[in-house]
């Protein structure tokens, strides 16, 4: 069992309903989670993720990116906000800001992200709309170290489904956020565990437990 005090103190950033919150705030619920969540952070007054992570007994705060002076303002609050709590890595989870190589380079390396497509394909918005255009035939979800570029960063996992003939970007996307929620909270006690190298785009596990998360193929069904 990981011990208290070497577990890595870890933030989730939000701006929505936090599906992917809730299945981190679960993993990490099992003490021998390399990670523990000490912070939920919303740029969104109100988020539903809000209230989910409070009704899990975690700290949960709002810094509103409106009204603060500008997108800098806005990163150095949050940054203070963070190290206030002596966090050492963030995960940002449906977090809908883009944030600048301030920020990033900051906590590069601690900083990692979901996203709801193979990457590199599909960066940016309405993936399974576009996935469904593309007529891919599979479709899925990455974790990554954040990089200044959007949507870019070494991978460290990431899971994969089929796109069935009948889909809608609906349907496509609900299979999809289960891979989220199965992928996430292996990358997050990868990282957390520190069992890992980043090689340029590539990480490699360096061994011991948790190993490397395997890619995640969910079968047609
Ligand atoms: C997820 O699909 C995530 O990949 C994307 O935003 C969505 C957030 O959903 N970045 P939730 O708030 O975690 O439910």
């Amino acid at each position: 069992m990981t011990s208290t005090s070497t577990r890595r103190r870890t933030a989730i950033l939000v701006s929505g309903r936090g599906s992917n919150m809730t299945a981190l705030l679960a993993a990490a619920a099992d003490p021998a989670c390399p990670a523990r969540i000490d912070a939920v952070v919303a740029n969104v007054p109100g988020a539903p993720a809000l209230d989910k992570a409070a009704e899990a007994g975690v700290e949960a705060l709002t810094v509103d990116h409106r009204g603060l002076g500008g997108r800098k303002a806005f990163e150095e609050r949050l940054d203070a906000e963070l190290r206030a709590r002596e966090i050492e890595l963030v995960c940002l989870a449906g977090f809908m800001r883009i944030l600048t190589p301030w920020f990033v380079d900051r906590w590069s390396d601690r900083l990692i992200n979901i996203h709801p497509a193979l990457l590199p394909a599909f960066k940016g918005l309405d993936t399974h709309a576009r996935a469904l255009a593309e007529g891919c035939k599979i479709h899925g979800a990455t974790v990554h170290f954040v990089r200044s570029e959007m949507d870019t960063g070494p991978v460290i996992a990431q899971g994969a489904v089929a796109v069935l003939d009948d889909d809608t970007p609906e349907t496509l996307g609900a299979r999809v956020l289960e891979v989220e929620h199965a992928i996430y909270p292996q990358a997050l006690r990868l990282v957390a565990s520190g069992a890992y190298e980043i090689d340029g785009m590539r990480v490699r596990a360096t061994g011991g437990d948790p190993a490397m998360p395997a890619p995640l193929i969910v079968p047609d069904s």
